[in-house]
């Protein structure tokens, strides 16, 4: 089986951080995204069913989700980063991110310099958090555990702004025409599917499926599903 550990059960247990529309959210009872979509195809590959784990965001980027055996991969729009690396294994990049920042319509808030004396939500564990954290220090930065949680407290007025990432805040802001992304920040990042530190194996199994996806447009079938006009 092309060296991959026989997986428990003959399902792939897959941890995420619910919700990250339109990666992975619930629709109708089910977990359902651009992620979940391209780990089916590796659990097919697999022969497996893909099996949805919902853990806070900090399990999956410590390691901690994949050394307890509670989940094989992990699929959270999560970025590569250099700390990341360190601690768990990570497929290629399946999608390029970056920051920005979402606020009223009507807010004027178009630049890092009108959030000063401004509150702005940044979620628990995030690049988006460590971006606010290193870089916008004439704002105040309240952390929130989700990304619900964070577009909830700018719809309450708890906060002025949200820092998250391009993808999640165009998403809410094509269903709330009330908010618009007043901002891009340039930062580069790419998602990757992980796994536990050392479990290679089966990261070659994920960036050969999603190879072979791009190659034969599948993968662009589902980005227009998710992210298409
Ligand atoms: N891309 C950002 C990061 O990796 C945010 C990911 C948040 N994902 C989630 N499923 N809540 O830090």
């Amino acid at each position: 089986e092309g060296g991959v550990p026989l997986l428990e059960e003959g399902k792939l247990k897959v941890c995420t951080h619910l919700s990250y529309q339109p990666f992975q959210f619930e629709r109708d009872g089910d977990v359902v995204g651009f992620d979940v979509d391209l780990v089916d195809l590796v659990a097919e590959e697999l022969g497996v069913e893909q099996e949805i784990v919902n853990t806070p965001f900090e399990t999956i980027t410590t390691g901690a989700a994949f050394n307890t055996g509670e989940c094989d991969l992990a699929a959270a729009g999560m970025t590569i980063t250099p700390e990341r690396e360190e601690v768990i294994e990570f497929s290629e990049g399946y999608f390029d991110a970056n920051q920005a920042v979402l606020s009223k319509a009507d807010s004027g808030i178009s630049d890092e310099a009108g959030l000063a004396g401004k509150s702005i939500a940044a979620q628990t564990g995030t690049t988006g958090l460590q971006y606010a954290e290193e870089n916008l220090g004439d704002a105040e930065v309240i952390t929130y555990e989700d990304l619900p949680l964070s577009l909830q407290a700018l719809q309450n007025g708890e906060v002025e702004a949200v820092i998250n990432d391009n993808g999640v805040l165009y998403d809410f802001a094509k269903e709330n025409t009330d908010y618009a992304v007043g901002f891009d920040i340039q930062t580069g990042e790419q998602y990757g599917i992980a796994a536990k530190k050392g479990n290679t194996a089966l990261i070659v199994k994920v960036d050969e499926v999603i190879g072979a996806a791009r190659e034969d447009g599948t993968y662009d079938g589902i980005y227009e599903e998710w992210f298409g006009t």
